[in-house]
């Protein structure tokens, strides 16, 4: 499906499957196993732009659409899931809302380091008792000349051991109404009482670290918030609503995966005399695999296409995001059943899709916080439906 594609989307998204199929895939496996990031491949995502999609070009960044921003991350990610992970939380939530929201002054001293992958960037809002509850956090902002204290504990952060800087979010405000006590920090790594905890061991995206991070008594400059004091809430969510399709288009490269090496092991794979591919038991398992991929390729870049014609897009990145990440979860299953004993097997790629899938449904919202924001969106504003509402109060008869 291309979508129709503007030359310059179809050039990057060849770019990031060339450089995924020759230099992600052959070492997606080991790094998974080894549980470590493949830096290498990093340096070359980064000498290709990657780091660089959503910094604009004055700062030496690639200055990409969000379409071409989706197709990149697809592209990884169906090579290497977890590679995704960093190239998405890095352009969506640090890159975006610093060239956004940011000063003159923090755009010229973060995003030409961000752009050539310098610097990673981080996204940090969770913490151990405020998952979904986002504004609950407990972190603390405390004013004083000329910048902020602050103390907290961050959890489930990814590259928490790797990034460089990371979009911090910490109530300033506790007496204000909620989404209203929350503002967004720059903090980079290296500054005093600021640590990473150990890294966390995970069922999927193995290749990629998730830490606690540990903010005592941290000085941070005023220059350093982002956005106006009190609005890091609203910083955090608009942010996501772009992380969303981003991780929408991850899920949209397991799926796409999942399908791909289903459909080959179908073709080769003999069983009572035939390549299983011939019975409709294994063929009605693909066909739903290509078909929810499809729609939730379109959802994603109708998300996408709506941020870049500058719509409202928070339902509809929800939304893709739920379906993709469904789709892969249920492809990913489908994969591992298609290849039977050996889809279960460690060095099975259907078996690390299996694995790698899972987070697709719980990172950046969850599929129910996703539910939340899609019902949210149908209360706010009702579909115009040419059936009249059910009259209660009219008497009921027949
Ligand atoms: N953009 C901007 N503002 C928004 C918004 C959006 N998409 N959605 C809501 N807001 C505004 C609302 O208008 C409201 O503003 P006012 O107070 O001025 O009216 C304010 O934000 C609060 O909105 P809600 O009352 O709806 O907020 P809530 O506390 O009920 O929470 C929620 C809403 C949807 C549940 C939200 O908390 C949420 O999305 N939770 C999930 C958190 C999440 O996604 N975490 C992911 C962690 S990051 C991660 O996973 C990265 C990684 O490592 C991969």
């Amino acid at each position: 499906m291309n979508f129709d594609l503007t030359p310059d989307q179809a050039a990057l998204r060849e770019r990031a499957r060339r450089f995924a199929s020759e230099e992600l895939a052959p070492v997606a496996e080991e790094y998974d196993q080894r549980e470590e990031f493949p830096h290498e491949q990093f340096c070359r995502a980064a000498q290709l732009g990657f780091f660089g999609l959503s910094v604009p070009r004055e700062y030496g960044g690639l200055g990409a659409d969000t379409v071409s921003y989706a197709l990149v991350i697809e592209e990884l990610s169906r090579a290497m899931p977890a590679f995704g992970v960093p190239v998405s939380v890095h352009n969506s939530l640090v890159c975006y809302p610093i060239a956004k929201l940011g000063t003159p002054e923090q755009r010229q001293r973060y995003l030409p380091r961000l752009a050539t992958g310098e610097l990673l960037g981080g996204f940090s809002l969770t913490e151990p008792e405020s998952g979904s509850d986002a504004s609950a956090m407990q972190t603390l902002a405390r004013k004083v000349d000329g910048g902020w204290i602050i103390d907290g504990h961050k959890t489930f952060v990814s590259m928490g051991a790797t990034a460089g800087i990371f979009l911090v979010m910490a109530v300033t405000d506790p007496d204000a109404k909620r989404s209203r006590s929350i503002s967004a920090f720059l903090i980079e790594r290296g500054v005093p009482g600021f640590s990473s905890g150990q890294r966390v061991s995970k069922m999927g995206m193995r290749a990629t670290d998730t830490t606690e991070l540990l903010f005592r008594e941290v000085y941070v400059p005023d220059a350093n918030l982002l956005g106006n004091r009190g609005d890091g809430f609203k910083v955090a969510l608009s942010s996501l609503d772009s992380g969303r399709i981003g991780i929408g288009a991850q899920a949209l490269g397991i799926a796409q995966a999942a399908l791909d090496t289903s459909a080959a092991y179908a073709l080769s794979r003999k069983q009572f005399g035939e390549p299983i591919i011939k019975f409709q038991a294994v063929q009605f398992k693909l066909s739903d695999m290509a078909t929810e991929i499809e729609a939730a390729r379109l959802l994603l870049m109708e998300a996408a296409a709506l941020k870049d014609a500058g719509q409202p897009m928070t339902t509809q990145a929800a939304m893709a995001k739920l379906m993709a990440s469904q789709a892969a979860v249920r492809a990913a299953d489908s994969a591992v059943q298609i290849h039977g004993g050996y889809g279960y097997l460690k060095g099975n790629t259907a078996e690390r899709l299996y694995r790698d899938a899972k987070v697709t449904e719980i990172y950046e919202g969850t599929s129910e916080i996703q539910r939340i924001v899609i019902a949210e969106s149908l209360i706010a504003e009702p579909a115009t439906y040419p059936l009249p509402a059910f009259d209660v109060s009219a008497p009921v008869s027949g």
